[in-house]
């Protein structure tokens, strides 16, 4: 039986900020992409009388806890163990058509990276493992290093870590499975990594692992590919005056989420010498966040987590 203690296992991040822009009213509907410990939930399910939520994880995991959580609201609360990449499809089985708000509150909870046998951190000795949906048949992060070329590896860091060693790294991970001692632990692969690279990154402030473990969870995840489709996606099942609100913790995602949200704005992403524009530019969001909205000083003082965090958020239009 679960311990229901949710919401000690993860601090939800700027929760005041993401309801500000969300605005629940009465008898709104919700969907949050990502359930996790259902902290963004509730809040949005105590904003205003009788709104009701859909919740999507691909953690059962975090479902679990999650459903204990929320068990108080009764019918007002639907979860759904799916990857937000069917969001129509779950918004098709809960047969509703059109929602007024959606949040996306993206990446791992701490209920993951703090489960050692997880395979998120490298914190913990356990299997390389990394997949958020422990369900799934997709390859884990220990497969991807034993079935990927040394090139194919060498970018997952250098695209995902933004690792300007990923080449090393690459090399030393494929010598060890060359020699016979695959790396298959998150010990085996922070110390590959801490080899591999050597003294160069003696002054830095990070772990020398940090990169290339986000750089594989991204990858086992496929993480960043999923993510514009999403927000297409999310704006189409959006109500005209819905809101949609997107929190991530790395450049990486941020970049795709200012992207997708200034392509839906109308900003033409033509060459400036084409007379006409072919990119099928179409205004059909008000963006509401000119500048990502980032934690103040309390919170991330309270929940180092939410220093990476950048919260962007839009209207529909049409
Ligand atoms: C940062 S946590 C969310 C925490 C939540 N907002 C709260 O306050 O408790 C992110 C959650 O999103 C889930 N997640 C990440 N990517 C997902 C995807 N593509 N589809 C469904 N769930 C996803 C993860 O499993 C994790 O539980």
């Amino acid at each position: 039986m679960l311990k229901n203690n949710a919401e000690n296992l993860h601090q939800s991040v700027l929760l005041e900020e993401s309801l500000r822009l969300l605005e629940p009213k009465v008898g709104e509907v919700f969907v949050d992409a990502t359930l996790g410990l259902g902290g963004h939930a509730e809040a949005i399910l105590e904003a205003a009388e009788n709104v009701s939520v859909v919740g999507i994880d691909q953690d059962a995991q975090a479902i679990g806890h999650a459903r204990q959580r929320l068990a108080k609201y009764g019918a007002r609360v639907r979860i759904f163990h799916a990857n937000f990449s069917d969001l129509k499809e779950v918004l098709a089985e809960a047969k509703i058509e059109k929602v007024n708000g959606i949040l996306a509150d993206l990446g791992v909870s701490s209920l993951q990276f703090d489960s050692g046998e997880r395979g998120f951190s490298f914190r913990f000795d356990a299997p390389l493992d990394m997949r958020m949906n422990a369900d799934s048949e997709t390859e884990t992060a220990a497969e991807l290093l034993e079935n990927l070329s040394e090139a194919e590896i060498a970018d997952v860091i250098y695209k995902y870590g933004e690792e300007r060693l990923s080449r090393r790294i690459a090399r030393r991970i494929v010598w060890k499975r060359e020699i016979g001692e695959p790396v298959k632990t998150t010990k085996e692969l922070a110390e590959t990594v801490e080899k591999a690279i050597g003294r160069a990154k003696a002054k830095d402030k990070i772990h020398p692992a940090t990169r290339t473990f986000q750089a594989l969870r991204i990858a086992v995840n496929g993480e960043l590919e999923i993510l514009e489709d999403f927000i297409g996606n999310a704006v189409d099942v959006l109500k005209t005056g819905g809101r949609l609100a997107v929190i991530t913790f790395h450049s990486l995602e941020d970049r795709i989420v200012k992207h997708a949200f200034q392509k839906l704005s109308g900003k033409c992403f033509c060459p400036p010498r084409i007379p006409e524009c072919v990119c099928g530019a179409e205004k059909r969001i008000e963006i509401l966040t000119r500048k990502p909205i980032i934690a103040d000083e309390t919170e991330t003082l309270a929940n180092p987590r939410a220093r990476s965090a950048k919260l962007r958020a839009c209207l529909k239009i049409v």
